[in-house]
C-alpha cells in the first residue's frame, strides 16, 4: 500500500487554543465530528475527528491548572471522552457511565495533580470504542511542571518536540477503511496493513540537527510494535506513561502496546544533511497475516526522518531527569488478584465479563493497593499478550515474574503488557473517588468485555 501514496510531510496536529485568560485555569472546546481524509491518494475514507476531519488536537495543561472542557458531540451516535492515564474523579474521567447523546455536551472539570507526562485521550462507549477510536478519535494530551520546563530538553512543539500517534489500519486497495473486524481481529484485536503516524501513510518529518524529542503513543486498536531506527542507532528514552523516568536509559528498541506511551531522545548530530533514516516496526506479526494482501507481508516501515542544516538547540541529554520516589510494598493495606483470560472468543477477567450495573472491586479512598495481575490466557496458539489499563491513577510496576520491571517501566505507568503466563505485581495509591474501569486496551476485547470497574469511596 505504501507505495501507492506519494510520502507527504508528517501532519503535526494544532495546539488546543485555552479560551480562558488566567493562567491558572484553561478552557478547552472539543467537537467530536464526522469527515472525509485522503489517507490514499485521490480516495477520501469516512473518518471521525475531533475539530477536525481526524484525530484531535494536542491539548497542553500545567500541572496544578484547573481545567475545564466542553465537549460536544456533533456524531451519529453517542460517545464519550476518557482522559487516559489523568488522575481525575470518577464522574470526570470520561468511562463508559458518561455518554454524550448526539448533539449534546459534556462538561468535565478538573485539576492538574499529578508530574509532567504525555497523556491521551479516546472515546469509551460500551462495545464502541474499538470502531470509533479506529475511525479516527484520539488525540494526546501533555501535562507540563516545574521539570519539565526547566529541564535541558527539547521542548518547542513541532520545531523539535514531536507527537507520533501510531495507528494500523486495515485498507482495501480502493482506499476503504471501514471498520469490518474478521473473526481473528475479534480474537486477537485487529491488524491493520497500512501503518499511519498521526493519520497519514508513511509521512516524512524534517528534522533539524542534534536532539529531538518523539512523544510516542500507540494509538493502535490491537497491534504491539517494538520501535527501532533501521540505522540501528540508538535513542534514549526519557518517560513512559505518566511522566520521566528518573535518568534517561539508552535503548536500541521500544516495546509498545496499545495505549502506552513513551518519549525519547534521538540524536540527529551525526547525521548529514539530507540523510534519511526510518522509524520502523521490528515485531514479528509484522501484517495481518489473515488478510488476502500478502504484497504488504514484508512492510515494516512507519516513517521516515529527513535530516535538515537546522539545529535543534540541544545537544546534550541530562544525567538527572525527575525523582521518583517508590512506593513502598509494606504501605499496602491489600492485595487484590486479577485474572486475565482470553481464549478465542471468552475474553474474561477474573472469570467476568464487563458489567456495567456491578461493582466489581471496592477501594477505600487514599489506600494504597498491589495489584497482583496474571494472564493466564492459554488458548491453542499458548494464549496471547494483553496490556491492563487501569483508569484514574498511575502506578509503580514491583516485578514481572518476579523480576524487577526493566528500566523503562521502573517510572510512573498506567498500562502494562502482560505476556502468556506472565504474573505482574503494581502498586498505587487511590487518590481519587468515583466509579472506574479496568481492561485490557486491545480495543476489541475491551469490547467484548475484558473489562471491570472498581469504585473509590
Ligand atoms: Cu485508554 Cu479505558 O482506556
Ligand atoms: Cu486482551
Amino acid at each position: 500500500l505504501s507505495e501507492l501514496v506519494e510520502s507527504k510531510p508528517l501532519p503535526i496536529p494544532p495546539l488546543l487554543e485555552d479560551l480562558d485568560p488566567d493562567p491558572n485555569k484553561s478552557e478547552f472546546h472539543l467537537t467530536a465530528q464526522q469527515g472525509t481524509s485522503e489517507i490514499l491518494d485521490g480516495v477520501e475514507s469516512e473518518t471521525l475527528g475531533y475539530n477536525g476531519n481526524i484525530l484531535g488536537p494536542v491539548i497542553r495543561v500545567h500541572e496544578g491548572e484547573k481545567v475545564k472542557v466542553k465537549m460536544k458531540n456533533n456524531l451519529e451516535e453517542a460517545t464519550t471522552l476518557h482522559w487516559h492515564g489523568l488522575r481525575v474523579d470518577g464522574e470526570n474521567d470520561g468511562g463508559p457511565h458518561s455518554g454524550i447523546m448526539p448533539g449534546e455536551t459534556w462538561e468535565p472539570e478538573f485539576t492538574i495533580e499529578q508530574p509532567a507526562a504525555t497523556l491521551w485521550y479516546h472515546p469509551h462507549m460500551m462495545e464502541k470504542t474499538a470502531k470509533q477510536v479506529y475511525e479516527g478519535l484520539a488525540g494526546l494530551f501533555y501535562i507540563e511542571d516545574e521539570v519539565s520546563e526547566s529541564l535541558a530538553i527539547p521542548k518547542e512543539y513541532g520545531v523539535n518536540d514531536f507527537p507520533l500517534v501510531i495507528q494500523d489500519r486495515k485498507m482495501d486497495a480502493s482506499g476503504n477503511m471501514e471498520y469490518s473486524p474478521n473473526m481473528t481481529d475479534m480474537m486477537r484485536g485487529l491488524y491493520g496493513n497500512a501503518f499511519l503516524v498521526n493519520g497519514a501513510i508513511s509521512p516524512y518529518l524534517e528534522v533539524p540537527k542534534g536532539m529531538v524529542r518523539l512523544r510516542i503513543l500507540n494509538g493502535s486498536n490491537g497491534r504491539t510494535y517494538n520501535f527501532s531506527l533501521d540505522n540501528s542507532q540508538k535513542f534514549y528514552q526519557i518517560a513512559s506513561d505518566g511522566g520521566f523516568s528518573e535518568q534517561p536509559i539508552e535503548m536500541a528498541t521500544i516495546r509498545l502496546s496499545p495505549a502506552e506511551r513513551a518519549e525519547i531522545l534521538v540524536d540527529f548530530s551525526q547525521l548529514e544533511t539530507g540523510e534519511k533514516i526510518s522509524l520502523i516496526n521490528t515485531a514479528s506479526n509484522l501484517v495481518d497475516s489473515a488478510s488476502d494482501s500478502d504484497d504488504d507481508a514484508e512492510i515494516k516501515e512507519l516513517m521516515e526522518f529527513v535530516v535538515t542544516d537546522k539545529e535543534s538547540g540541544v545537544n546534550e541529554i541530562p544525567k538527572q531527569l525527575t525523582e521518583i520516589e517508590p512506593i513502598d510494598p509494606s504501605s499496602a493495606v491489600k492485595t487484590r488478584k486479577f485474572i486475565m483470560e482470553g481464549m478465542g472468543t471468552s475474553l474474561t477477567i477474573n472469570d467476568k465479563t464487563m458489567d456495567m450495573s456491578r461493582i466489581d472491586e471496592e477501594v477505600d479512598l487514599n489506600a494504597t493497593e498491589i495489584w497482583e495481575v496474571s494472564n493466564q490466557g492459554a488458548g491453542k496458539n499458548g494464549g496471547m499478550a494483553h496490556p491492563f489499563h487501569i483508569h484514574g491513577v498511575q502506578f509503580q510496576v514491583l516485578d514481572r515474574d518476579g523480576n524487577p520491571p526493566p528500566a523503562n517501566e521502573s517510572g510512573w505507568k498506567d498500562t502494562v503488557l502482560l505476556q502468556p503466563g506472565e504474573t505482574i505485581r503494581l502498586i498505587t495509591t487511590f487518590k481519587n473517588k468515583g466509579v472506574f474501569m479496568y481492561h485490557c486496551h486491545i480495543l476489541e476485547h475491551e469490547d467484548a468485555g475484558m473489562m471491570g470497574q472498581y469504585e473509590v469511596q
